[in-house]
């Protein structure tokens, strides 16, 4: 065997059992590095006749080819074995068994919102949102409630330092809505708003939702014959009798406040009938200066609007006395009160299945 192919048998079995990158690297250095054994042998050429070098070249240049290209499958089937070998450790074992039963519920406020998404949509109205973070403008002063209004004192506002604000109501959307929609326009707008507020019957974030109808000619006996429909299908009893009171709300004129009827059986409260009545709904006819503050004319568009909570919704018809249950995140609770995530409210099958 020759010199040149006893090296090149040498340096290649020294490859194939590098087990290790740093192994490999080792010998590649001992060929091809600086002080290597094959670059010895190329820098020889340089001091060779040229018939010597004719050749010894092509050998001695086939031999840094061949070492070479051998390291660099070696490397790569290295490379290829240490990444097998992480994600072998990394491997996540998938098949747990799943539990007998499913386990999530549905919270009764998103039961609700469901609830009177489909009563709404049946109504021909569409479900609109806006953001939680408000600015000033709309959450008050599109609403026609200036800076010197006592309503915003009323309000426990939740203030950021740059003047921004965690919406007090859902009625901004409105706003949002009449600027961003040409009418006719009906739409509810369920969300959460916040109060700096905090008892068995008010919480920090608690949840409502809005209505809104903007068209020609609407008036008074629309919005009644709506809230009638829509607390009937809510409570799902035809003997809902509403009360409408005149009240005061600086966005609408004029203003109602629906109470509904119910009675006490056993301690609890039952709607429906006219025993005793319970205020449920703040509603009224848009104020014509909120229309005119969306860049709609209030001689052309006129409306109904309404706003009520979710969570108190949701405590009359199911039952539940203590506001705060509602956010402690206690599964025993959710347990009794959540709802089947397979019954989707439906007016035909029940909305409060
Ligand atoms: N935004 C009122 C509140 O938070 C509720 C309300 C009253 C909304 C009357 C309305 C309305 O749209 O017409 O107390």
């Amino acid at each position: 065997m020759t010199d040149l192919a006893k090296l090149e048998s040498e340096t290649l079995a020294a490859i194939a059992a590098a087990d290790t990158l740093d192994a490999l690297e080792t010998v590649r250095i001992a060929a091809l590095g600086k002080q290597g054994s094959v670059s010895a042998l190329l820098k020889t050429l340089g001091a060779m006749s040229p018939e010597e070098r004719q050749e010894k070249g092509p050998l001695i240049n086939g031999l840094r080819e061949a070492v070479s290209s051998a390291i660099s499958q070696k490397k790569a089937a290295l490379e290829a074995a240490l990444l097998n070998a992480r994600l072998a450790t990394e491997r996540l074992d998938m098949s747990l068994p799943a539990p007998e039963t499913p386990q999530g519920s549905v919270h009764p406020v998103s039961q609700v919102m469901d609830e009177l998404a489909e009563i709404f949509a049946d109504m021909g109205f569409a479900v609109a949102t806006g953001p939680e973070i408000e600015d000033d403008w709309h959450n008050f002063t599109a609403l026609n409630i200036p800076e010197t209004h006592p309503a915003r004192a009323m309000h426990d506002t939740f203030y950021f330092p740059d003047g921004k604000l965690l919406r007090t109501h859902t009625s901004p959307v409105q706003i949002r809505t009449m600027m961003n929609e040409e009418p006719p326009i009906r739409i509810i707008a369920p969300g959460r708003v916040y109060r700096s507020d905090s008892d068995a019957t008010h919480t920090p974030m608690f949840h409502q939702i809005e209505g809104l109808v903007i068209d020609k000619g609407i008036h008074l006996g629309h919005l009644k014959w709506t809230l009638e429909t829509f607390l009937k299908g809510f409570f799902e009893r035809d003997d809902v009798v509403l009360r409408l009171r005149p009240s005061y709300f600086p966005f609408t004129e004029p203003s109602v406040e629906v109470d509904v009827g119910y009675s006490e059986i056993n301690g609890k409260r039952v709607i429906g009938g006219s025993e005793k009545w319970m205020e449920v709904l703040g509603s009224g006819m848009v104020h014509p200066r909120v229309i005119a503050n969306c860049g709609l004319d209030p001689e052309i568009w006129q409306g109904f609007a309404f706003g009520t909570g979710v969570d108190r919704l949701a405590m009359l018809k199911y039952g539940m006395d203590d506001l705060r249950a509602f956010f402690d995140g206690d599964l025993r609770w959710l347990r009794h009160y959540g709802f089947s995530a397979l019954d989707v409210p439906t007016l035909s099958g029940g909305v409060g299945a």
